[in-house]
């Protein structure tokens, strides 16, 4: 059992600070040896959002996610299956393509042209002994399944529970903005210069909403977030403490989250097309993945943790797939009230990373605002112990 400093396990730590309601300690930001647990333990084992399927509709067409040290290519096959195999060459290792997406017609290693198929099976090597067999060679595979359009893979070795069970609380929730019929508007990635659960604790609470998201909280209802919890409808609480949904409160008048609180898109999504009424509403996968609907537009949030210290936040938006940039909507306007929110969060992100480096940090207790932050320490702490941490 790996231990905190003071000889008790991490997780029983955590669960301490629960109880006594406030936040976790500060070593646990900080800890080199702790965070590479993390990264093997809990994001080696943890649904990775990937993309989005309509960027995966051709043979060939591929995208890399990137997890610590490792790497996958999630690519569609010549027969249409989605396939995930290691980015690492069966040869001496070098990365077969740079991070990023693409299309091939094959994966041919930069370094000596071992050449693999889109399904990552090895096709041929050149100038090997007559006893080579290339069927020997495959590249390792990941899991890879789909949810409502969005691909995510695991990289652990047994099976996963399928992403679809362990998400389908959400289902009736957010099936309605019909996300397997969009695609990506527009993508930004963050680099954020804090430790990733800060990253996750800031997206839990509105505490600090109505003070420093002047731009968000024009069409959001903080205090009917904030005296409701998550307003939960149409579908039941997760008994998974990783997984969290709701609908986001609007202000009156308002229908999407936007600087006016109208469509940035003249194209609705799903249902909403069909006259449905307009809500919004988000689920979370702690610690990896976020999705807020809108009836206009989408995003998705990906986080990936770079050091201790630095935290990758990927943002997509994305729109209903015939909605045309510059006719149906205008991506400064779909982009702006959350790149604007993104980057007031990140600077309070890393605000307080400077903040718990300092040996005068004791955490103080949390507010009744921060309800959510505690559904964080929680799932944080079984993500531990399951790794007997
Ligand atoms: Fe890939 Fe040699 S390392 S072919
Ligand atoms: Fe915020």
């Amino acid at each position: 059992m790996a231990l905190a400093a003071d000889g008790v396990s991490y997780s029983r730590t955590v669960r301490d600070h629960i109880e006594r309601g406030v936040g976790i300690p500060r070593e646990l930001y900080l800890s080199q040896e702790l965070f590479a647990e993390e990264m093997t333990g809990i994001f080696g084992r943890s649904w990775l959002y990937a993309g989005h399927e309509s960027q995966l509709t051709q043979p060939g067409q591929y995208l890399t996610v990137e997890c610590g040290t490792e790497s996958v290519i999630v690519a569609r096959a010549r027969d249409g299956r989605l396939t995930a195999f290691s980015n690492v060459c069966r040869h001496r290792g070098a990365r077969l393509v740079d991070p990023g997406c693409g299309i091939k017609q094959r994966f041919v290693c930069p370094y000596h042209q071992w050449t693999y198929r889109l399904d990552g099976t090895l096709q041929g090597a050149p100038r090997m002994p007559d006893s080579f067999d290339p069927g020997s060679f495959p590249l390792p595979t990941a899991h890879v399944e789909v949810w409502h359009g969005l691909v995510f893979v695991h990289l652990g070795e047994a099976a996963p529970e399928p992403i679809a069970e362990l998400l389908g609380t959400g289902d009736a929730l957010m099936g309605a903005f019909g996300i397997a019929k969009t695609r990506v508007a527009h993508t930004i990635s963050y680099q954020v210069e804090a430790n990733w659960k800060l990253v996750w604790e800031n997206a839990q609470e509105c505490y600090h909403c109505n003070v420093n998201h002047p731009e968000l909280i024009r069409a959001f209802d903080v205090a009917g977030l904030n005296a409701t919890g998550r307003l939960e409808t149409k579908s039941s609480p997760s008994l998974d403490p990783r997984v969290a949904h709701g609908r986001f409160p609007l202000r009156p008048g308002a229908v999407s989250l936007t600087l006016d609180g109208q469509y940035a898109s003249c194209k609705p999504l799903g249902a909403f097309g069909g006259g449905l009424e307009p809500y919004t509403a988000s689920i979370h996968l702690k610690p990896t993945f976020a999705l807020v609907g809108c009836p206009d537009y989408a995003v998705v949030l990906s986080e990936r943790p770079v050091s201790v210290d630095c935290t990758e936040v990927r943002m997509s938006w994305l729109v209903r797939d015939d909605a045309v940039d510059g006719t149906d909507y205008d991506l400064d306007t779909l982009a702006k009230v959350w790149d604007e929110t993104n980057k007031q969060d990140w600077g309070l992100c890393e605000r307080a990373q400077l903040g718990v480096r300092s040996q005068s940090y004791v955490p103080g207790p949390l507010s009744v605002d921060e309800t959510a932050v505690v559904d964080f320490y929680r799932a944080y702490a079984n993500l531990l112990e399951a790794q007997d941490l």
